[in-house]
């Protein structure tokens, strides 16, 4: 379909949405879908509850968010079990500012920004509709038409509690155009749209001397005293600030704290208890989320001062750290690489694994248990398997420091060090080391390390530089084999053959001659040098995997290659072992011979197509491997 036919078909969708009517004729649709009468912080959140919720391992994780933020699952769980689903049900913490507290670049505005579409999107949909007093400038909600003495009468009609007064210029409208008859004021269907300014609301600071609070409230339109001869009268002010346009949906501070003390003062008073005062009228209820982002640098100093107190009961602070997860790291990169113009450059694969491995370690705090390390605690919390660990584990380091990921290396600066790197280098095709270089150059310039952090640092980038070696090497071992996951599943097999003989005092039958022979012992003992079995722990050792193979039978699952840790390392060890001296040789000779080369060609076209390498990237990961056999 081509693009004017589908902007003619979203127009015409629109179309059918949209609905006025009279205040009578409302009341039927709440009758019929009482939705449609639910609070702001009702409706935020049902938006992220109906976009699904998974649950696993007794951890919450929601679809809503789970698009565009990684690893945050904790934190999000904390921000809507104890914010967004009380609010929703008018429980008082919903009068609060919401305050997010977190490092740079932690993915506050993200959120806030995913809230704010998504509910432009949700007001479309049958479930997120919203109606409003047509022609009001505060799309204020039609049930606040109803007088204060009946709302007791409709609660029992409706099951719908009406909440707030309804506006000073709705009142005159009532009288003056609708001659005070209730059933007869006309009433819309809206959409959120944070352009056309319909409830969605964004502030930012400015200057603090000049900041005035008209931007939030709205102010007098001089223009038109004259017309209504009152300066009180609500015709002659224009209810056109981030406070009143935001009512219904969302409203976003950004940096609240860098405010004016003053100015804060008054935004709090203005906005407890879910009314705002503007110009002379009485206080105007708003139904809106009121969201705001903070660092903890900010935060701590704005608490240190006593005078801040009264504020501080007025906001509900959530943090929201940095993600600590070494996978969901990646994804981060991989998506801000795919939002930038860098996006067709060729990353080789486990590059941003290898920065993102330097970034959480930098968020990490050390173990204060002596008998785990700050690589190990990485790999536990990535849900990796570590040996003689475990999920209680785990939750024992969280509970360690439950502040963890409050400081750190952020996204935004690896990515900006991954783009410079690009732009440096000639070929768009970068590496691991590439950018590992790029960072650890980045730390001498970076204007907020401390010295120590710095030598810390320096040292993070040392241990994924490791890492990084052992990843290699085994990358390019593995494709000097010509299909890997065969024949290490041949040589387990041929392993197990033997050792179950092994065990049963049995022979075994030679495939070719049919003969029958002793299990090979020198094949099994290869195998099990490689993880250090001695001599004396062998039979201990076949005997354990027969039992696991048994038990695995029993439960009608196939024994595998990954079914046991150890035998896996041993036998990914011995296909190495056998192959070291040709990887070694091939890799590193300067004038390889037709055979080296045919060789070489051969691994650097499965590194291409199996591996998701370019020319380049695989022919630089071979020199280096190359470089680590040598040394
Ligand atoms: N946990 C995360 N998941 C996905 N993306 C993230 C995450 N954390 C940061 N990002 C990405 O990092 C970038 C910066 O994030 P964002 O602007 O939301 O941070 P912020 O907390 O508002 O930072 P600041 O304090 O500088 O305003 C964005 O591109 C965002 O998508
Ligand atoms: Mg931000």
């Amino acid at each position: 379909m081509d693009i004017l036919k589908k902007i003619q078909k979203y127009r015409e969708e629109e179309q059918k949405l949209k609905w006025e009517g009279t205040f009578a004729e409302y009341l039927e649709i709440v009758k019929e879908k009482p939705w449609v009468a639910q609070s702001a912080h009702s409706r935020v959140y049902n938006m992220i509850k109906d976009a699904g919720v998974e649950e696993i391992d007794g951890k919450k994780k929601y679809n809503f968010f789970s698009g565009q933020l990684f690893g945050l699952e904790e934190a999000l769980e904390r921000l809507v079990e104890e914010y967004f689903h009380p609010a929703a049900k008018r429980l008082d913490v919903r009068k609060r500012i919401l305050l997010l507290m977190g490092p740079v670049s932690g993915g506050k505005s993200t959120l806030v920004t995913m809230l704010k579409r998504g509910l432009e999107a949700y007001s479309y949909t049958d479930r997120g509709a919203v109606y409003a007093i047509k022609g009001c400038p505060m799309h204020e909600d039609p049930l606040h038409l109803i007088p204060h003495n009946l709302r007791d009468e409709f609660y029992k009609e409706y099951g719908i509690r009406i909440e707030g007064n309804l506006s000073p210029l709705n009142m005159m409208r009532l009288e003056k155009e609708y001659g005070g008859r209730i059933e007869d004021v006309m009433v819309e269907r809206i959409f959120f749209s944070e352009d056309k300014r319909v409830g969605i609301g964004t502030f930012s600071p400015s200057d603090p001397k000049s900041q005035d609070i008209a931007d939030l409230t709205g102010s007098i339109d001089f223009s038109t005293i004259a017309q209504y001869g009152s300066e009180s009268d609500p015709r002659a002010y224009r209810f056109d600030g981030e406070l009143n346009k935001a009512n219904r949906g969302i409203m976003e501070f950004q940096e609240m704290l860098k405010c004016d003390e003053k100015f804060l003062w008054h935004l709090l008073s203005l906005t407890q208890e879910g009314n705002f005062k503007a110009g002379r009228f009485a206080l105007i209820s708003a139904d809106e989320l009121i969201v705001a982002h903070t660092n903890e640098t900010e935060y701590r100093s704005f608490i240190a001062n006593k005078k801040n107190e009264a504020l501080h009961s007025r906001i509900i602070v959530m943090p929201i750290p940095y993600n600590l997860k070494v996978s969901e790291e990646e994804r981060i990169y991989e998506k801000m690489i795919r939002e930038s113009d860098v996006a067709d450059v060729h990353i080789a694969p486990h590059t941003l694994r290898v920065a993102a491995m330097f970034t959480i370690l930098t968020r990490l705090k050390e173990p204060k248990r002596g008998d785990i390390d700050l690589v190990k605690k990485m790999r536990l919390y990535d849900g990796e398997l570590v040996e003689g660990f475990n999920e209680v584990d785990v939750e024992e380091l969280k509970k360690e420091y439950p502040d963890e990921g409050m400081s750190g290396i952020d996204p935004r600066y690896v990515i900006n060090r991954i783009s410079s790197c690009i732009i440096r280098k000639e070929v768009p095709s970068i590496n691991a080391l590439d950018v590992l270089r790029a960072l650890k150059e980045g730390l001498e310039h970076h204007p907020s390390i401390s010295k120590e952090d710095r030598e810390r640092y320096l040292n993070f980038i040392s241990i994924a530089r490791k890492e990084y070696d052992e990843i290699a090497k085994r990358e390019v071992q593995k494709a000097f084999v010509y299909s890997y996951e065969e024949s290490a599943k041949t040589l387990m097999d041929n392993y197990l053959d033997n050792v179950e003989a092994y065990c049963n005092k049995a022979k075994i039958r030679d495939p070719l001659t049919g003969e029958e022979m002793n299990p090979d012992e020198k094949l099994m003992r290869s195998i099990e040098e490689q993880i250090g079995i001695s001599e004396n722990a062998k039979k201990a050792f076949r005997e354990e995997i027969l039992i696991r193979i048994s038990a695995y039978a029993r439960k009608g699952q196939r024994f595998d290659y990954n079914s046991h840790e150890r035998l896996r390392e041993a036998i990914q060890k011995k296909l190495f072992a056998d192959l070291k001296d040709i990887v070694k040789i091939t890799t590193s000779t300067k004038t390889p011979d037709e055979q080296q080369l045919k060789k070489i060609n051969e691994v650097v076209a499965r590194l291409i197509d199996e591996y998701g390498y370019n020319s380049t990237s695989a022919n630089e990961l071979l020199r280096y491997v190359g470089s680590l056999l040598n040394r």
